[in-house]
């Protein structure tokens, strides 16, 4: 389905104050409606540790998997240039729709007010991709009905150039707005931001395709892996075992994967693609995602009986995607069948059973 606008997706205010986005096509949000930016430090940032696992690296390769309009790419970001990290960033960024990853220095993310290098260090990385398709940045940074959801910082330079006195040609508008934003923010000129760039090192490079096509091709060995997809029961491609065994492919020995996702049918594939796979929790305990190694020492809560319990259930029968070339309709399918034959039980049986042994133990 697509809006008014033509678009497959609009923006949204999360709780944070951060812009997040409702897709229609998969009837799905694409961050916590608590906080975009939120989640991603608390779900995919915190998790890592980097101060303890990561800051004496020369070097850190990164693969945002599903990087949407960036979060955890900033958030990760942040917390290098917080702990003043000194080596080398290498981000791999996968994500099929272009104009999202093209708009997302431009967006009220939370991070600009005390961290606007990285908003430059964004825009710097993509700016050739940027003016090479000015067009797909121009319809979403030119639309009136977007202006609250970019940062006021570039909407002061929209406005000058939409509004102002100045009269340019359609065409010219995104090119004279980059090139203005580049001489104020990145050009030798602005000393504090070429000085972060250098001394971050910091490489970013953008795979617009189906994230599968993608993985196939690449060889890198990564020290963490984001993956950001959408709902696995919704949109099953990117959870699948296939999946999780191209990443376990590319992961260094110290690799550390982190997902949103708590679904056993999740952590059944992660399991069986040769990872150690463990819980996250938030500040208040609750779960919050799954965290998966090479290295089992870098999992501080491992997935306990109980867990290894619900995995054997229905809930915990993994997705299928042979070759990486099935649709979600088709995964879905045999996903079914396949749990059909297995009969297993199911997880509301299995969380009952468990409830009730362990009152009886406790009698
Ligand atoms: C839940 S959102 C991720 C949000 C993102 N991390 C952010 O910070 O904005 C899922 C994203 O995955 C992308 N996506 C979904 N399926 C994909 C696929 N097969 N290959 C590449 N990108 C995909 C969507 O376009 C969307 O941007």
């Amino acid at each position: 389905m697509i809006n008014d606008s033509n678009k497959h997706y609009k923006f949204i205010f999360t709780q944070d104050g951060s812009t997040g986005l409702y897709n229609y096509d998969a009837d799905d949000i694409y961050h916590s409606v608590f906080g975009a930016k939120e989640e991603a430090e608390a779900k995919f940032v915190r998790p890592l540790n980097l101060r303890k696992f990561f800051i004496k690296k020369q070097e850190i390769k990164v693969l945002d998997i599903c990087y949407g309009i960036g979060y955890n790419t900033k958030a990760l970001l942040k917390k290098l240039i917080q702990i003043k990290y000194k080596g080398k960033i290498k981000i791999d960024l996968l994500e099929y729709d272009k104009e999202l990853v093209l708009t997302s220095p431009f967006i009220k993310d939370g991070f600009f007010k005390q961290y606007p290098q990285i908003s430059f260090m964004l825009f710097n990385a993509l700016f050739d991709e940027i003016s090479n398709d000015s067009n797909l940045v121009s319809s979403i940074l030119c639309d009136k009905n977007n202006i609250k959801f970019l940062e006021p910082f570039y909407r002061a330079f929209i406005k000058r150039f939409l509004f102002g006195r100045y009269v340019y040609i359609p065409e010219y508008i995104l090119e004279a707005f980059l090139h203005n934003i580049y001489y104020h923010c990145i050009s030798q000129r602005n000393k504090r931001t070429v000085k972060c760039l250098r001394n971050n090192n910091f490489v970013l490079t953008p795979y617009f395709d189906d994230a599968r096509n993608t993985i196939k091709r690449l060889t890198g060995e990564y020290d963490i892996i984001f993956l950001d997809a959408f709902t696995p029961s919704k949109l099953p491609t990117l959870w699948s075992l296939e999946f999780f065994i191209e990443l376990y492919r590319l992961s260094s020995l110290n690799c550390i994967l982190v997902t949103y996702s708590n679904s056993a049918a999740v952590r059944h594939a992660m399991l069986n693609s040769g990872y150690y796979v463990g819980k996250l929790f938030d500040k208040d305990k609750r779960p919050c995602g799954t965290i998966a190694s090479k290295y089992p020492d870098l999992i501080e809560n491992k997935l306990d009986g109980y867990d290894i319990g619900l995995i054997n259930t229905a809930a915990g029968v993994y997705y299928k995607d042979k070759d990486l070339c099935c649709s979600s309709e088709e995964i879905l399918k045999e996903h079914e069948k396949r749990k059909k034959c297995l009969n297993l039980e199911s997880s509301s049986q299995y969380i009952k059973r468990n409830k009730k042994e362990q009152t009886h133990a406790c009698v």
